[in-house]
């Protein structure tokens, strides 16, 4: 058994399960190059200070950059007697640099030092996930701009209900993404403070800066309360959050993938590179990147009610539980960029069986309201007008064909209102075409919209 950090206190040491069960090494491990970081900062201000004298400052820093090489060629080796990251590196440099290294924590906690870790780390993946995200929005606008045209089921209860383009169906989730990169930029401003120099709770009695460690980490502001600083977990909650509704939006996205992709839609195909094939089956091939997707959603918002948990009702300021924090955070931040990777690829590289979808929507009664439309536009109140319309489905259904079969007569039976232009109303295109309200999916609106959305994401908009 190692000699604790804590070692003055106690007569004796944890049993080796005892340790294990507390240490939280394991997983965060993953914070080697952020806690570095921010020692490094911690010293250079306690140098700054004359807190430390300047050669002790320069002892201590070569003793972390020493560190920070070998943590990038991976070759540190970390002990579960240790409990945690901030200890194995604290031991690692007193090792290497003598008892001065005992210097590293004047002024500082483990609890401010943990926290200055968790923004660090999370600001720069949360930027990684903005940028992931504006990078499928990218694929969804390529593949929309190429299918502005081309008509598609529009479905209500997942019953055929109006014909749109399918670039207006996937540009749908174009603006979704847009909401969840502003929920992640927006979550930026609170992620983006330092707790360090908070202490364990309350301060320190050295005469520290917290405003210049905080300027050398890149942070934007400092927290103004220390019990605040090293208690909050509010900035990875809003992680979580943010995150779990991207991935709702992931899995609603993904759901319509495996439909579209099934022999019963037929309507796109996914490139083998994100398909898999069956063992037995030999004809099969699988969206399981869209499947796996959707079943990851489940372990972000499992994550984030794991954290909301944990943290209803901890008393100020660090408690042990909030160690919970990170497995939950690095699990969530692997499967979004893991998801929104897999996703722009698969749209990107997708085939959208445009013809399949066109034949389909003139085999449907998905033309009903333009029936229905062009009777009240003749001055036939819209209820009427749907009556006889829902007559005439009626009429088709027992016959077995669809609207633009009937005959004028057969049509007339039900209103004289109902002229030889109604075979031109009727056909899909024209139904698609005619919604040109604004935000509608009328071809028009649709190449508007996403003249907005190049405008969005910064890039020059083409004109159509
Ligand atoms: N491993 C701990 C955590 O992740 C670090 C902070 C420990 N602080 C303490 N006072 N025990 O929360």
């Amino acid at each position: 058994m190692t000699e604790k950090l804590w070692g003055g206190r106690f007569q004796k040491t944890a049993e080796e399960w005892v340790d294990e069960f507390g240490a939280s090494i394991g997983f965060d491990r993953e914070l080697v190059l952020e806690d570095l970081e921010g020692s490094t900062a911690h010293v250079k201000m306690l140098g700054k200070c004359g807190i430390l004298t300047q050669e002790e400052t320069e002892v201590i820093l070569g003793g972390l950059e020493k560190l920070k090489e070998k943590a990038k060629a991976d070759e540190l080796e970390y002990s579960v007697e240790l409990e945690d990251i901030h200890l194995n590196l604290e031991k690692k440099l007193t090792d290497d640099i003598g008892p001065v290294g005992g210097k590293l924590h004047t002024g500082r906690s483990r609890n401010d030092q943990v926290a200055t870790d968790m923004h660090l780390y999370l600001k720069e993946r949360t930027k990684e996930i903005i940028a992931l995200t504006e990078d499928f929005q990218k694929a969804i606008l390529e593949q929309a701009e190429a299918h502005v045209e081309t008509l598609a089921p529009g479905y209500t209860h997942l019953q055929r209900a109006q014909p749109v383009s399918f670039a207006h169906h996937l540009m749908a989730y174009f603006w979704m993404l847009e909401r969840d990169k502003g929920r992640f930029t927006d979550s930026l401003k609170r992620i983006d403070l330092s707790p360090l120099g908070a202490g364990a709770l309350a301060g320190t009695t050295f005469p520290i800066d917290r405003h210049y460690s905080a300027e050398l980490l890149g942070f934007a502001g400092v927290y103004e309360n220390s019990m605040d600083a090293v208690s909050d977990r509010d900035f990875i909650v809003e992680f979580l959050s943010a995150s779990s509704l991207l991935m709702a939006h992931l899995s609603r996205l993904a759901e319509e993938i495996i439909l579209w992709s099934s022999q019963e839609f037929g309507f796109i195909e996914l490139d083998d590179a994100f398909s898999t094939g069956s063992s037995i089956m030999p004809q099969k091939k699988n969206p399981d990147m869209a499947e796996l997707i959707r079943g990851k959603t489940g372990r972000v918002y499992g994550n984030l009610i794991g954290l909301l948990t944990t943290l209803k009702g901890l008393p100020l300021a660090y408690n042990k539980d909030m160690q919970e924090d990170k497995e939950g955070m690095f699990d969530t931040v692997q499967t979004v960029t893991g998801s929104l990777r897999i996703f722009a690829g698969m749209i990107r590289t997708m085939t959208v069986n445009a013809d399949v979808m066109e034949q389909e929507v003139s085999k449907d009664f998905s033309n009903a309201t333009e029936l229905a439309d062009y009777l009240a536009a003749k001055g036939m109140p819209f209820r009427e007008a749907h009556e006889v319309t829902g007559k005439l489905v009626f009429t088709c259904i027992q016959k077995g064909c669809v609207l633009k079969d009937l005959s004028l007569s057969d049509m007339q039976e039900e209103s004289t209102l109902i002229e030889e232009d109604i075979y031109d109303v009727l056909a899909p295109v024209a139904a698609v075409r005619r919604r040109n309200s604004y935000g509608g999916t009328g071809f028009d609106q649709v190449r508007v919209q996403i003249g907005k959305a190049k405008e969005v994401l910064g890039q020059t908009v083409t004109k159509n």
